[in-house]
């Protein structure tokens, strides 16, 4: 083991080694709590002005952040913020949490990492580790981080050291946080990897280490391709379930109680968020860097793609059985966040439903406990929307209120009572009931038919 090597696992088990995240979002700001929890200092690093100032402050802006612990934290002085690299001097890791999205042509953009990289290569300094956690493909550590820190002039594996571990957050999870996930970690060499390794075991309760950065790079892409094609699989077998009036809502979850062989995916109006609806396209623009052409991805991707215009034809049939066209119909959006109880809306489906429901002539406003205002520059629509405040009778105002995204703070039961019609494009009214058309189920009038009989 050389002495850089030796010195650097000192210092993690030690908890004197000073430790830096770069880019505080959703990723970032848990990883740096966690790491100034454990017993670390931690520094972290954003462009963004704001947030560090939040927490500098001592207060959280991540839903999943107690703002208590930013606060302990702070007066304890083991957590700092910064905008300016020059601290990377004095740091001995640094993990980089920037985001990773995709251009409009669907390739990746390397832009923040590249930018990150080359901010923390100004002050690159002998016995660093940094380890890359953005989301990236297969290739992005080897090709991409080490020759823009190479160029310093020192070696990856023998300078300094490289590592790649994916994050797996789940926003608003309550079971699941940083400190119990799982953590894959891959290095360059294997010192990069027991080095990593270490530092996330003073954090996290499990490291899962593989081989090399790709493999770890690669499992992150399979985890959410997974999760792609099989939420576009069971967005098929809505569609079918429509046209054959059968309940697809009732079909997966009797499915579910086969005890192996089988785990529950639920359609819905289309994907969301930071993950999903991107990452697989970082798989398939590398694998067709490679000359291969990675079918189940695009067809996933064609199919989840698809679904905001279904529930936009799902409103028009709705409409159609009061004699209603959407021109002309006030319409209400219930929930534009991406995802259950949280108040993350990228790549939310209710923006691109909106902007549809729009064009074909309808009024539109939301209702979003997590989501005051909605910006001109966040949504196709290109107006600045607020949300609209729910009192009694709310619900009775508009001529279609679309469930998007299920809530728990919804007050289910007000908007069956007052609403005229309700599209409900997650099941979030489970009982049939004669205003409600649910996503992947019989309409109103057919649906528990069978059920009665059976009574
Ligand atoms: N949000 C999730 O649920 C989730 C889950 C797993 C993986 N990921 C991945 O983690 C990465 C980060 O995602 P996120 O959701 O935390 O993003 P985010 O947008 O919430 O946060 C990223 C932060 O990086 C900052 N930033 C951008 N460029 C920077 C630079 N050059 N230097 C310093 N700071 C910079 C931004 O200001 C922002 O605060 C992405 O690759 C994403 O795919 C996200």
């Amino acid at each position: 083991m050389s002495a850089l090597v030796a010195s650097l696992l000192e210092r993690i088990h030690s908890r004197r080694a000073r430790t830096g995240v770069v880019g505080l979002g959703y990723v970032g700001l848990p990883l740096a709590v966690e790491l100034a929890k454990s017993g670390f200092h931690a520094t972290g690093i954003d462009l963004d002005g704001r947030k560090i100032d939040a927490l500098m402050r001592g207060e959280s802006y991540i839903p999943d952040v107690p703002g208590a612990d930013v606060k302990r934290l702070r007066e304890a002085g083991t957590l700092d913020g910064t905008t300016d690299f020059a601290v990377v001097r004095e740091l001995d890791t640094i993990n980089i949490c920037v985001p990773t999205p995709l251009r409009k042509t669907k390739d990746p953009d390397m832009s923040y990492i590249v930018s990150a990289v080359e901010a923390i290569a100004k002050y690159l300094h002998p016995g660093m580790l940094i380890v890359l956690e953005s989301t990236t493909y297969p290739g992005t550590t080897d090709e991409v981080v080490q020759p823009l820190l190479e160029a310093t002039g020192l070696k990856a594996g023998e300078d300094f050291f490289l590592a790649f571990s994916p994050e797996r957050v789940d926003p608003g999870n309550p079971t699941f946080q940083t400190h119990n996930v799982p953590k894959v970690v891959g290095g360059l060499t294997p010192a990069c990897a027991q080095l990593a390794g270490a530092l996330y075991g003073t954090a996290i309760e499990t490291i899962v280490p593989v081989s090399s950065t790709r493999v770890a790079e690669m499992v992150k892409l399979l985890e959410n391709t997974f999760r792609a094609v099989n939420i576009g699989l069971v967005n098929e077998l809505a569609l079918m379930c429509d046209r054959m009036n059968i309940d697809v809502w009732e079909v997966v979850d009797a499915a579910k109680t086969k005890p192996f062989g089988f785990m529950a995916f639920y359609p819905g109006p289309g994907l969301g968020g930071h993950c999903i609806p991107i990452d697989p396209f970082y798989l398939s623009w590398k694998a067709k860097q490679s000359g291969f052409d990675p079918r189940f991805i695009e067809l996933a991707g064609h199919i989840n793609g698809g679904m905001p215009h279904y529930v936009v034809d799902k409103v028009m049939d709705a409409l159609n059985t009061r004699r209603k066209a959407i021109n002309g119909s006030r319409v209400l959006v219930a929930g534009v966040a991406y995802k259950r109880d949280i108040d993350d809306m990228r790549e939310s489906p209710a923006l691109d439903i909106m902007h549809l429901l729009e064009e074909k002539g309808a009024t539109v406003e939301y209702v979003d406990p997590y989501v005051p205002e909605v910006h001109g520059r966040e949504w196709p629509g290109r107006r600045d929307i607020r949300a609209t405040e729910i009192t009694r009778g709310t619900f009775a105002q508009y001529d279609c209120v679309v469930i998007v995204t299920d809530h728990r703070t919804f007050d289910y039961a007000a908007m069956v009572a007052e609403a005229d019609l309700i599209v409900d494009t997650r099941n979030a009214i489970k009982t049939p009931h004669p205003n409600v058309f649910r996503l992947g189920a019989p309409r109103p009038e057919l649906a528990g038919r069978a059920a009665t009989a059976l009574a």
